[in-house]
């Protein structure tokens, strides 16, 4: 049975109830993280509940006053400590009237709800056990304030379906200049000539802390070259790796865009690599 958190108290995920009227479901008005756990250790924590932090900043709410890792902690606990991703969701709250403007958060708290959900085990950087994505190639349709991890997902869901629909895994998506953005729920790195790079951060894609602890640990370690760069729709299709980052799936090699190989359609050594660094780094931070 799954135990989720709701507005205070820790309930079987059947029994928990918010009122339509809440802002997340009229209006997608909230923000929400996602969190990997292995074995009861977190990955990435400070920096999760940081973004979350300024993500509600950026829509004019505050950090609602929990102790937020023993939250995380005592749900991970009572979920049986496997391999977790916790899903935190704040909303703007419950108002009695649907009207757009933000309410007094004094008068209309933030509803805050977790939960967990089982992801996959640990990525090991082993080519015949990875996971290889084909994904698809589409213009990025979402709004301009994708930095933003907004509840909102309507875009990022239309633009997963079109690869998911089409029995792809991911949606690579470029803005209408021909750059690389992200993926619909995945930042993108390519490697050329043994040059990782991904696209800078900007209102066009999401911070992505996978994104930020690999490029830490890349630059860290200092072998392999990276740089935050733009990356065109050509150097991507002629790049002889591609990788998506997500806090679920790591750093996960694709091997197929939109129908063409990637490099020699195989997965690549820089991945290996990469992985190998990221499994051995992941819980400094
Ligand atoms: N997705 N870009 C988008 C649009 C995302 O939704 C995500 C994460 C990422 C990667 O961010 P991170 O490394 O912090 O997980 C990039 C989450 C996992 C989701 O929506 O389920």
């Amino acid at each position: 049975m799954s135990i989720v958190y709701l507005n205070g108290e820790f309930l079987p995920m059947e029994e928990a109830r918010i009122s339509p009227m809440d802002r997340g479901f009229l209006f997608g008005d909230g923000i929400y993280e996602v969190i990997p756990s292995y074995a009861g250790r977190t990955v990435g924590l400070a920096p999760h509940l940081q973004r979350l932090q300024e993500g509600l900043s950026a829509i004019g709410m505050a950090m609602p006053p929990l102790d937020w890792s023993g939250l995380i902690e005592a749900l991970i606990e009572r979920n049986g400590r496997g391999n977790l991703g916790v899903y935190i969701h704040v909303s703007r709250g419950t108002d009695a009237r649907r009207f757009h403007a933000y309410p007094d958060p004094a008068v209309v708290p933030a509803t805050v709800y977790a939960f967990t959900f089982e992801i996959a085990a640990e990525p090991v950087a082993d080519p015949r056990r990875a996971k290889a994505y084909r994904v698809a190639l589409s213009e990025d349709k979402r709004w301009r304030r994708c930095h933003i991890k907004s509840t909102a997902l309507l875009g990022n869901v239309m633009h997963f379906q079109e690869g998911y629909g089409a029995g792809l895994d991911e949606t690579i998506l470029h803005n209408s200049d021909g750059l690389i953005t992200e993926a619909s729920a995945c930042n993108v790195f390519v490697v050329n000539a043994g040059k990782i790079a991904t696209p800078p951060l900007d209102s066009q894609l999401l911070p992505g802390i996978t994104r930020q602890l690999l490029l830490d640990i890349l630059r860290r370690d200092g072998r392999l070259p990276v740089e935050e760069r733009a990356i065109t729709l050509a150097q991507l299709e002629g790049a002889d790796e591609v990788w998506l980052t997500s806090s679920s799936k790591e750093i996960a090699p694709v091997i197929e865009i939109a129908g063409k190989p990637v490099g020699n359609g195989h997965i690549g050594p820089y991945w290996r690599q990469a992985q190998t660094l990221f499994s051995q780094h992941k819980y400094d931070y």
